[in-house]
């Protein structure tokens, strides 16, 4: 009776797909909810800015823009321009680094960067705690939490990580078909094909479709390097890394634009085309880039669990 059941199953929409590049993202992820939802507070909160108006939510927009602020560069406190392009936060517990250039090695030091960043947020360690011991609700909060009477810096950073740990994006419409319970679209097939043909799939790959090594943009036909790069360079100082990045998530591609640490492509087609040309080599045709952005679009996930619960 099951085997009859599983074989119509995998008939209809064929077997889970265990050897793909590709992997799901887990349905649930281990996480504290009780220091999730007090982090998600102080993800909203500009209270952790120097002069109140920004929180990391300005910059990544969970709930509207898919974990990014759409713009081209970030903005942070006194409407002070950054000069690179803010990524998604979703799924970033799955990135083997954090930032273009991998400078934090977890989530934990990467939280550090935009407090204590005079472009960003600009605020330090004593600043923090000054200001969320002098609010009875905070303070009321961190004991429920953490137990203590003082709040510190560093439960704060916790907290906040905690809250990153559950913006995972599951059940997208290529999981559910890595998984065998769908399929998907004959042009979105035909992308996915291509992006493992063409050899996209050697960069992007794994759980978050990149987010695991460090490679060059202009691995084939070189771009021109600039002195304000994000790139490896800036950290390791060897010509080696000039124009190398992480390799961004492909998850949830179609809603975190624009695309490119400079936010220099504006829309997924002109990211794609880039990408074949500059790091494989191939001018696609119109019709290849559909395919390969109808596959993409594929890779939007469900909004994580941890928005819709109440603080
Ligand atoms: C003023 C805009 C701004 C604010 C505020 C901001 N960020 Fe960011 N965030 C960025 C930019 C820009 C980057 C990329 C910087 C780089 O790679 O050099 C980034 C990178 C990240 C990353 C790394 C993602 C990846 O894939 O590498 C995480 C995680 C993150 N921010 C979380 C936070 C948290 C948590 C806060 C609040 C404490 C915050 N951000 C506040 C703009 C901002
Ligand atoms: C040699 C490794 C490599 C290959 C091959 C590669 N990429 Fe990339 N991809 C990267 C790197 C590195 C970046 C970041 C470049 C930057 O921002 O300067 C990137 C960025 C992207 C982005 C923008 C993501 C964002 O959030 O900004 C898209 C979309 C993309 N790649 C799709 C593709 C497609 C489609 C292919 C195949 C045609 C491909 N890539 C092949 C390394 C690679």
């Amino acid at each position: 009776m099951w085997i009859g059941l599983l074989l119509v199953v995998f008939l209809a929409f064929g077997v889970p797909k265990l050897s793909e590049p590709i992997k799901p993202i887990p349905q649930k992820i281990d996480y504290d909810k009780k220091k999730a939802l007090l982090g998600k507070k102080l993800f909203h909160d500009p209270i952790l800015s120097k002069d109140g108006t920004v929180s990391c939510s300005s910059c990544h927009d969970v709930y509207n823009k898919c974990g990014t602020d759409h713009r081209n560069v970030s903005v942070g406190v006194s409407g002070r321009k950054g000069n690179v392009n803010a990524p998604t936060v979703f799924n970033v517990v799955f990135n083997f680094r954090q930032f273009w250039n991998g400078r934090a090695k977890d989530l934990k030091e990467q939280a550090l960067g935009p407090i204590h960043n005079p472009i960003e947020m600009g605020m330090t360690k004593e600043e923090v705690e000054r200001r969320l011991n002098a609010d009875p609700e905070y303070r009321r909060l961190f004991k429920e939490v953490y137990g203590t009477d003082r709040i510190t810096f560093d439960q704060v950073i916790d907290a906040i990580v905690e809250f990153e740990k559950a913006l995972i994006t599951p059940n997208s419409k290529f999981d559910r078909f890595l998984r065998g319970e769908v399929q998907l679209s004959k042009e979105e097939l035909e992308g996915y094909k291509l992006f493992k043909k063409l050899g996209c799939v050697t960069c992007h790959n794994g759980i978050n479709v990149g987010g695991n090594s460090f490679q060059l943009f202009g691995a084939v036909v070189p771009v021109e390097w600039k002195p304000s790069n994000p790139d490896r360079y800036r950290i390791t100082g060897r010509e080696f890394d000039k124009n190398r990045y992480k390799v961004p998530s492909l998850r949830n591609v179609a809603c975190t634009y624009p695309y490119f640490h400079d936010g220099s492509a504006k829309t997924l087609e002109e990211a794609v085309r880039k990408m074949s040309y500059h790091n494989l080599g191939f001018k696609l045709t119109e019709e290849e880039v559909k395919k390969i952005v109808a596959f993409l679009k594929t890779l939007t996930g469900e909004l994580p669990e941890i928005l819709r619960e109440k603080e």
